[in-house]
């Protein structure tokens, strides 16, 4: 049977994409740490729109994870077509106030984890005759963000790996695309440290039911760059238009701690 795999399944932008594949009919594979909450989610959806959810429960920091994880599909012939890399964190704060750890931990599980999960699931995803990866990254691809240098270095990362990735895939059946939701009304924001900054407001923010649509859709259209909503699309774009120095202390001036 062919499975959507999603990272960090167990609640926001992943949870809402679950969704939204159950309601199409894919199976999934639901990873991320909380137990409970995996469990619950696969059973309602299960219910509701009759497909096969499985669950695999890991901290994804732990560097053997993906390869545990392929090796259980494997065991249990769950064939993997669509491999979604939401799984990440952010981090807000001066870099030298943040501890090393966190912020390597934070490379780990947004950047290397991506990399790993990819490279470990694409031969696996060559022999469907038709295959996805999307990898979410965030419109910090698209800048600088001072404050929160290493959450959006790793995200310019994933952005440019994808966007070289799928160019090396475009003869093969693999669609390969990139998320790059903004301000998005999860938890995220609250686990960052985010919360007393004007990004934190919910005017600006998206539901995670949006971003969801537009990113399944974005991925099954073969859409490298998909940018939910026109004013991310606008800022993303005016952040490639106009010179770095002038970028870097707009965002500054909206990031930098209250003194
Ligand atoms: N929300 C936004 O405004 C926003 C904007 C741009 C980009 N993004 C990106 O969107 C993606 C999803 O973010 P979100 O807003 O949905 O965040 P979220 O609500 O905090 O959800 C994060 C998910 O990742 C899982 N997770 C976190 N640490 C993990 C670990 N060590 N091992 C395994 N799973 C882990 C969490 O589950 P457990 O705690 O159960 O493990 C949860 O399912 C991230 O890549 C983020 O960078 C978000």
């Amino acid at each position: 049977m062919k499975y959507t795999l999603i990272t960090g399944a167990s609640r926001g932008i992943g949870e809402a994409m679950a969704r939204y594949c159950a309601a199409k009919k894919f199976n999934l594979i639901l990873v991320a740490r909380s137990r409970e909450k995996l469990f619950e989610l696969a059973y309602k959806l299960n219910e509701e729109y009759d497909v096969d959810v499985q669950v695999y429960v890991a901290d994804l920091t732990e560097a053997e994870a993906p390869q545990k994880i392929y090796n259980w599909c494997v065991e249990n012939k769950f064939h993997v077509n669509m491999l979604i890399n939401n799984v990440g964190i952010g981090q807000y704060g001066r870099f030298e106030d943040l501890t090393l750890k966190a912020q390597l931990d934070l490379i780990q599980l947004n950047q290397i984890q991506t990399v790993t999960m990819t490279h470990q699931f694409l031969p696996m995803l060559k022999e469907h005759y038709e295959s996805y990866i999307l990898n979410v990254a965030s419109t910090a691809s698209y800048q600088p963000i001072p404050y929160m240098s290493v959450y959006a270095a790793t995200q310019s990362f994933i952005l440019s790996f994808t966007l070289a990735l799928r160019e090396e895939l475009r003869h093969k059946h693999v669609k390969v695309s990139c998320l790059c939701p903004g301000p998005t009304a999860t938890d995220f924001f609250d686990r960052a440290g985010l919360e007393s900054l004007p990004v934190n407001s919910s005017e600006i923010k998206m539901s995670s039911e949006e971003v969801a649509e537009v990113a399944i859709e974005g991925m099954l259209d073969n859409v490298s760059e998909i940018i939910p909503g026109t004013s991310n699309t606008i800022g993303a774009y005016f952040s490639k238009l106009f010179p770095n120095k002038w970028v870097l202390r707009t965002v500054a001036g909206l990031f930098a701690p209250k003194v």
